[in-house]
């Protein structure tokens, strides 16, 4: 007897011990009050809802992974009253017996609701896929949280034509911020930075739908993220994430600063890593720094804002909101100079363009006009012999950024009287606001919910309107310039390619047209008709997942005088690389054929110069190319230089000064810097000094791997320097006889002064890639500039 009565209460003891942590459905007249216990969990424990603290005593009915990412820190999927958090006391979320779900502040006013009506019963419970759903008792979805998404995309979930993703305002802040991923009227997934100014930054604006291969004709605007890692949108974008295939857990997050990631983690309380971004640069990504400021890349730290000069920081906890002017401009004439800014550029805001206008033309245009607050002012290449300058002058200072890849200045309108000091702070020392929340007892009003309403409309409309004029814009912008290049192409179409795809591409690995260390290079055509460069890997390469993760970092970078990697293959032990084909093979074969003008071998120096800035500096990862070689530097059809071979050097770890993870000697005798004789820390100084190499050997002709009479090549250089009387006659002695005396002096000194710094035996004495490539391109327009 008194074992069946104990069985007879054992469901109910069971039930009531577990019911404050494992709630697994709302049903009837019920509700989840503000408490760390009263959450729903799915069935499988993985995701949970309920109420989490976003503020002193501020509260938003959220869902996350249960499992934490690191002690205390919760994964949020999703929020439903992310812009109005509810106090701790009395508040709840509500199932009604109408059918409604309902948020409450304080015991009083609605802030959120799913609007829902049913007449028979319902419930609410949470899906394994991280679903909220609210669903009839005889079934029937009658609203779900997958439909309202915010800034995250769970996998299995759709976003389509009426949904958007919209990021928090910034890392502690999970209101909505500025960012928006969306599909555009033209059925082009984009991303929008909504701010104080509205601009498109994803696909690069500077494309056009198709040249960024996004198709513009499917209208049914749907993007999925599948549970293996892939994604694919209506227009054709698709991306695979670095680890694709392997069971682990997902989510595709607009960040707070602008960038779309795919995130994952193979073991519940791992930290998320990163999959796949939209983004390699972080400050193409509009709104960064908000007006009147400049974001530019600092290696080991990131991306750092910083104020023009004369102007000071609008608010510090908030680099969004930009500068203000500290300065009072008057339109007089001759109280107003211009001070230059190398290298930067702001996007967008053009006065107008004016192609051919002198420098002095360019300064007098924007002296007239009053509102004009400065000029950018470039060269623009027509052909080799003439540089034809683009005077652009500017009537807002937005999307500022400071590039050494951006070949043109910036000169900024001030007062001649203008006390020049630095000012500038760094993203990072940024102050978190302290939210205080005191809940205003409104009462729940139909007719401000009405305004509201009509707001939205009224404001969705009104974008686009600045939507269409933002596009006709870019149109004349873009025509106008179409010689400008200097942009890093959007990452297209990196995909993983089958054995049998590029076998039957390269007729069975026939056509053999180069053979290096790591591997033997075919030609190749691809079932689209592109022409491939298709490198075999030597055997003896690192595991599958090492090498899928590795090589989707690098079909990450993205630049002109990078080879373009389209993707690779990774099959039982076959590793292969896709490239894009050059047409005239490598500088060491053009050196060696007697092809190569002066000319062309000093922009071969610069683009050169510029890729492996961009490698060194200006990618999210830091890569070490270790291999800098002609053989390794390929020229298209334009001899546009293009360095290849960087997919064999690992990504430099965020915030390692100097690599010690190199076990075993890379490059190339004659190339490589004393540092690896020495067993010195390796740092992107080696590269310096093997482009150095190459730069002496573009200019004697004469290679470094063998000696000249009995000498290496860089002290038989130094020699001659010594022997020569007057700088004239050394150069004689050095030059390149195939260039049979046709050669610019001041150029080639030029590059001999870099060659010679790029060399020196102290790494601390060489230049920066960067630095290269300034002096480089300083001494280029100030000779065309007369
Ligand atoms: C976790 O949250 C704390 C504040 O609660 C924060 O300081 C810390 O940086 C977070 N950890 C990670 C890995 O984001
Ligand atoms: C989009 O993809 C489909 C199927 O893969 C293809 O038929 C179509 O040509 C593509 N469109 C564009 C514009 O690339
Ligand atoms: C449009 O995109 C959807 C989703 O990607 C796809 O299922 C459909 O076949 C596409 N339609 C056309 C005409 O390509
Ligand atoms: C700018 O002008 C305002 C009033 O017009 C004046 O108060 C302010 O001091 C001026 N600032 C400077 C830097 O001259
Ligand atoms: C600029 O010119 C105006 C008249 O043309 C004159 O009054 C003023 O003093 C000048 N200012 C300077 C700084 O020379
Ligand atoms: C640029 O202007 C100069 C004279 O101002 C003219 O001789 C030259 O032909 C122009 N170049 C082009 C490409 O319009
Ligand atoms: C988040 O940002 C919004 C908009 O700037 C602001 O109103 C709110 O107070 C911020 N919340 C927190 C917790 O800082
Ligand atoms: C926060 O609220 C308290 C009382 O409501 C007020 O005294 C204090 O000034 C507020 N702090 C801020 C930063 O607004």
């Amino acid at each position: 007897m008194a074992i069946s009565i104990i069985l007879l209460f054992l469901p109910l003891i069971f039930f009531s011990s577990f019911s404050s942590s494992t709630i697994d459905r709302l049903s009837g007249a019920s509700s989840l009050s503000v408490h760390a216990d009263d959450v729903l969990t799915s069935p499988d424990g993985v995701f949970s809802a309920g109420f989490f603290p976003v503020g002193d005593n501020a509260y938003c009915f959220a869902i996350w992974f249960s499992e934490p990412y690191s002690e205390g820190n919760r994964t949020i999927v999703w929020m439903a009253n992310r812009d109005q958090p509810v106090n701790g006391r009395k508040s709840e979320l509500a199932l009604r017996k109408s059918g409604n779900v309902i948020i409450t502040d304080a015991g009083r006013l609605t802030v959120w609701s799913t609007d829902t009506v049913s007449e028979s019963s319902v419930f609410l419970y949470l899906h394994e896929n991280g679903n909220l759903i609210l669903q009839k008792s005889e079934g029937g979805v009658l609203w779900q949280s997958f439909d309202s998404p915010t800034d995250t995309l769970l996998p299995q979930q759709l976003l389509t034509k009426d949904m958007q993703l919209v990021s928090s305002r910034s890392q502690g802040n999970y209101s909505s911020g500025f960012y928006k991923l969306y599909f555009d009227n033209d059925n082009v997934l984009r991303l929008l930075y909504g701010g104080p100014e509205i601009t498109v930054y994803w696909p690069d604006p500077e494309l056009m739908s198709w040249e960024a291969s996004r198709s513009t004709f499917n209208s049914s605007r749907i993007a999925f993220l599948d549970s293996l890692g892939y994604f694919s949108s209506s227009d054709n974008f698709t991306f695979m994430a670095a680890d694709y295939g392997e069971s682990v857990q997902r989510i595709l997050k607009l960040d707070f600063d602008g960038n779309i990631r795919l995130y994952s983690r193979k073991y519940r309380m791992d930290k998320w890593t990163v999959s796949w971004q939209a983004m390699s640069q972080p400050c193409r990504i509009h709104g960064t720094c908000g007006p009147n400021s400049i974001c530019s890349y600092v290696p080991h730290f990131g991306r750092k804002c910083s104020c023009l000069p004369g102007f000071k920081i609008r608010d510090r906890t908030d680099w969004s909101l930009g500068c203000i002017q500290e300065f009072n401009l008057t339109c007089t004439r001759n109280e107003t100079g211009f001070l230059k800014l190398s290298n930067v550029e702001f996007y967008g805001y053009d006065y107008g363009f004016f192609p051919n206008y002198t420098f002095g033309m360019c300064e007098n245009l924007c002296l007239q006009i009053c509102d004009c607050k400065g000029f950018q002012f470039k060269f623009i290449k027509h052909n080799y012999r003439s540089n034809i300058p683009y005077c652009y002058p500017k009537t807002q200072l937005l999307n500022g950024q400071h590039s050494p890849n951006f070949q043109g200045d910036m000169y900024l309108k001030v007062p001649k009287t203008l006390p020049i000091q630095e000012s500038g702070l760094d993203c990072s020392s940024t102050v978190v606001k302290q939210l205080n929340r005191t809940y205003t007892k409104h009462q729940e009003n139909a007719s401000l919910k009405f305004v509201v309403r009509f707001a939205m409309v009224v404001g969705s409309v009104e974008l686009g309107v600045i939507f269409i004029l933002w596009f006709v814009f870019i149109r004349t912008h873009r025509n106008s310039c179409a010689g400008t290049q200097n942009y890093p192409r959007i990452t297209t179409g990196f995909r993983k390619f089958t054995l049998s795809e590029l076998k039957k591409a390269t007729q069975g690995f026939s056509k053999e047209i180069g053979r290096g260390a790591g591997g033997v290079v075919y030609r190749g055509m691809l079932s689209d008709h592109r022409i491939a460069a298709v490198k075999r890997l030597s055997d003896a390469y690192q595991g599958e997942a090492e090498f899928q993760a590795e090589v989707s970092t690098i079909g990450k970078l993205n630049h002109m005088n990078l080879t373009e990697m389209w993707g690779y293959c990774a099959e039982g032990k076959h590793r292969l690389l896709v490239y894009k084909y050059t047409e005239h093979g490598s500088l060491a074969e053009q050196l060696s054929s007697n092809s190569l003008g002066w000319e062309r071998r000093f922009d071969i120096a610069v683009g050169t110069a510029k890729g492996l800035a961009y490698l060194h500096e200006e990618c999210l990862e830091w890569v070490l190319h270790c291999d800098v070689k002609p053989q390794n530097i390929l020229l298209d059809s334009n001899y546009q230089p293009k360095v290849s071979d960087f997919g064999l050097s690992r990504p430099l770890k965020r915030g390692s000064q100097a690599n010690k993870g190199f076990s075993k000697i890379r490059g190339t005798r004659g190339y490589m810097a004393p540092e690896w004789v020495f067993n010195l820390p390796i740092t992107s100084k080696v590269d310096v000094y093997s482009y150095g190499m190459v730069l002496l050997e573009m200019i004697s002709g004469k290679c470094p791997a063998e000696e000249i009479e009995n000498r290496r090549l860089v002290t038989w250089v130094r020699e001659k320097m010594k022997q020569a009387t007057e700088m004239s006659s050394w150069i004689e002695m050095i030059i390149d006889p195939k260039l049979e005396g046709k050669y610019d002096k001041g150029r080639m000194e030029i590059l001999f002064e870099v060659a010679l710094k790029c060399v020196a035996e102290d790494r601390d004495a060489r230049p920066t890639m960067s630095q290269v490539v300034e002096m480089l391109l300083h001494q280029e327009n100030d000779s065309e500039l007369v």
